[in-house]
This record gives C-alpha cells, sequence and structure tokens, in this order.
C-alpha cells in the first residue's frame, strides 16, 4: 500500500449551504429584482464553480464575472446561466464569448469594435450591456460619450449585430447608506435607460445596486442587482442585521505545543516576550497562505472555543500563540498538537472573523478572503444552515 501524501495543514472551508442561504437573503431583500450573483475572483476566493451552484440553488438568476476566461470556466463547469462578463481589451477576439453565449459589458466605446467584429464574424448576435460611469469615475461610459455611443447601438441593434440587454453601472458610495451621491448615481443611469429606451432599445434588465444597495436601497426601480460580497456572508455595511452566515472557515493545524521562560523572545526580531513563563503553540500558515504579516501581534485565533492571541511575527508558514495568556494556567483539556486553530469564520460564540482582520489591517473584508491563498486547500461542505431573509 501507498503511504498518501499528508493534508495541507491550512484550510478554507466553504459551507455551501450559508452562500444559498446568504443568497436568498438578497433575493428578498431584492423585492422582486433579478439577482445576478457577482463570482469573480474565483468567487471572491470561495470557488466560483461551487458558490455559482450555490448561489443558483439560492434563486439568483444571472451570474457576474470580471473576465471572459471566468465566464469560459463556468460555462466549462456545465453551467448554462445566464452569464455576464464586464472586462476584455478593446484589442481581445472576444467570439468565444458569443460562441458560449455569455453576455458582454461595453464598457467604454472602444469596447463595442471588437464586440461588432465578433458579432460579425460568428454571425450571432451580441448580448451586450453598456456599462455607464455615473459617478464612480471607474470603467463605463462616461456622460459626455454617451449620446453617440447610443446612436451606435441603436445601428448596430437594427443591423443585428447586437441586443441591448439593459443598461449598468456602480456606486462609489453604496458602503455608506445616505450619500447623496447614490441618489444622483440612481437618477443618472435612470436617464440613460429613458434615453435608450425612447430611441427603440427595450434594455428590459437595467441594474446599478452591489451588495450594500441591495440591502439598504430595494426601491431604487431597476430590474436586476448584482451583490457579491454579500453572497459569501460579509456585509459591506455596518448594520449587519440581516442573517448573513460568513462562509469560509480559514483554519489551521497547531503543529506543535511547547513551554517559554520568562523573558524568551519569539519569533523573528524577537518583537515579543514571554512576560512569565508561560506555554505557547506553534499554528501551522502564515502570510505565505494568507495571514498578512501585517496582523502579527494583532490576530487572534480559536482553538476548542477559546480564543488565543498571536505573540510575535507572523512568518511565510506559521506563526506563535499564546495559550495563556492571563497567567491563569492553560485551559482544561490544554490544547495539543494535531488541534484546529481557527484563525477566521463565522463568529458564532465570539471567534475571529474576516472583519476582524479587515479592521486590524486598515482594509475590507473583501482583501481579507480574496487573500486566502498558497497551501490552504480549498473545501466545500454543506454544513445545513438554513438562513433566511429578516
Ligand atoms: C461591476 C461590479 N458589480 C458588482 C459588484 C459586487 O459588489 P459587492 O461585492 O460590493 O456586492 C462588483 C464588485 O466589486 C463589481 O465590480
Amino acid at each position: 500500500m501507498t503511504a498518501s501524501v499528508p493534508p495541507a495543514p491550512c484550510r478554507a472551508v466553504v459551507d455551501l449551504d450559508a452562500i444559498e442561504a446568504n443568497t436568498r437573503v438578497l433575493v428578498a431583500s431584492a423585492a422582486g429584482a433579478r439577482v445576478m450573483a457577482v463570482v469573480k475572483a474565483d468567487g471572491y476566493g470561495h470557488g466560483a464553480v461551487p458558490v455559482s451552484l450555490a448561489a443558483l440553488r439560492g434563486g439568483a438568476d444571472a451570474l457576474g464575472v470580471t473576465t471572459v476566461a471566468e465566464a469560459l470556466a463556468l460555462r466549462s463547469a456545465g453551467i448554462d446561466a445566464e452569464i455576464l462578463a464586464w472586462f476584455y481589451s478593446v484589442r481581445d477576439d472576444v467570439r468565444v464569448a458569443l460562441e458560449a453565449d455569455v453576455d458582454l459589458a461595453v464598457p467604454s466605446p472602444g469596447h463595442l469594435d471588437p464586440v461588432l467584429d465578433a458579432a460579425r464574424r460568428t454571425g450571432r448576435r451580441a448580448r451586450v450591456t453598456p456599462k455607464i460611469d455615473t459617478g464612480l469615475a471607474r470603467s463605463g461610459i462616461t456622460l459626455d460619450d454617451w449620446p453617440a455611443l447610443l446612436d451606435r447601438l441603436v445601428d448596430a441593434s437594427e443591423a443585428g449585430l447586437v441586443e441591448v440587454t439593459g443598461l449598468m453601472a456602480h456606486f462609489a458610495h453604496a458602503d455608506d447608506p445616505g450619500n447623496p451621491v447614490i441618489d444622483e448615481q440612481v437618477a443618472r443611469l435612470h436617464e440613460c435607460v429613458r434615453e435608450a429606451r425612447a430611441r427603440g432599445l427595450e434594455c428590459p434588465v437595467n441594474h446599478h445596486a452591489n451588495s450594500a444597495a441591495t440591502l439598504t436601497r430595494p426601491g431604487d426601480g431597476f430590474e436586476m442587482v448584482r451583490p457579491g460580497i454579500a453572497l459569501y456572508g460579509l456585509c459591506p455595511i455596518p448594520d449587519d442585521g440581516y442573517g448573513l452566515v460568513p462562509a469560509m472557515t480559514f483554519s489551521a493545524e497547531v503543529l506543535m505545543v511547547k513551554k517559554l521562560a520568562a523573558g524568551q523572545g519569539v519569533s523573528y526580531g524577537h518583537t515579543w516576550h514571554a512576560p512569565r513563563d508561560t506555554t505557547v503553540a506553534l499554528v501551522a500558515a502564515g502570510y505565505a497562505d494568507g495571514v498578512w504579516r501585517l496582523l502579527s501581534g494583532k490576530l487572534d485565533v480559536e482553538i476548542g472555543g477559546r480564543r488565543y492571541p498571536n505573540v510575535g511575527r507572523v512568518c511565510m508558514d506559521q506563526f506563535v500563540v499564546d495559550l495563556d495568556p492571563d497567567g491563569t494556567g492553560q485551559a482544561d483539556p490544554p490544547v495539543r498538537a494535531g488541534d484546529t486553530a481557527v484563525l477566521f469564520g463565522t463568529g458564532a460564540d465570539g471567534g475571529p472573523t474576516a472583519a476582524e482582520w479587515a479592521e486590524a489591517l486598515g482594509t475590507i473584508h473583501y482583501e481579507v478572503v480574496t487573500a486566502v491563498r498558497g497551501r490552504a486547500a480549498r473545501q466545500h461542505v454543506r454544513a445545513g444552515r438554513q438562513g433566511g431573509a429578516r
């Protein structure tokens, strides 16, 4: 019998039932609008294919990705739902997208050229979603460029080269509900839709809302919403009372436990010295796996229902936690080699969360979950949670 390879010492376990339940929360919040589940960047690091399937089970109507390659990976996995991709180069040959029934955003006037070229060469009518810059000033057709582009879209539609499925835009301040720019952006997209319809483009499905707007502004009057982060159970706004369940639990094995004498410096640079005799555990994940070195001394892990602080620097493959931070003695039963340390997860029972890491790092939880990598083995489970709309 051949010996098996030892499993990865750290893992990201993704609960697909949580994704499904979170999708239901968003479907309810969308109040009748269709839901496009945003599964770009490998499903925000959770695994695009299983996440897409879970979101579709939860009631999502369509999938949104950044690149054409991301869309094609979903098609290759047998997913036949509507998919929209919003990034490609003006120099790309996008025939492959049309052949795979992938809808394309048109984020600038120049992007219509490869789409028209692909439509002519394949004989297929491209389904396009012009992306309007209603105020984010990132990708999107400027309001100055819109009238001329609209002329071209009308011509292309009459020539049978494109079908304009609707217009889209993206918010700058949706995570700050009440910010007046949100209303301005909504008004601008409505105006563009009106102009397109007045020119005979039906634009049946228009969308502006990301997660934050889906949760806070169900009445904006567009036909679809486009949430991402909330699918993964991470709330983009301070009010977290929506019943979202974080889907990813990042954990690592306790490799060893050992005693330290008072005064002993720990890890590179000895940035921490044991204030008393204590016991520490070595946790088998490091910055190469997505445990940011900037978190050194700022992160806790949960082992056996108790939180323990990291001490000393986070290294490439490992970090140390103090098992007796209060000097009151070790937990009973004590932590042992082979135990599991939760780095972040649902936060149930007070455990650490990705949002906590983001706070400590001065970033957003989006960046935390998409940064899990390296040796972290991703596992998909169905933990059987039955979340729901509040
Ligand atoms: C164009 C577009 N739509 C929707 C989303 C989803 O946003 P969120 O994850 O905040 O819901 C994103 C993500 O950044 C995006 O780029």
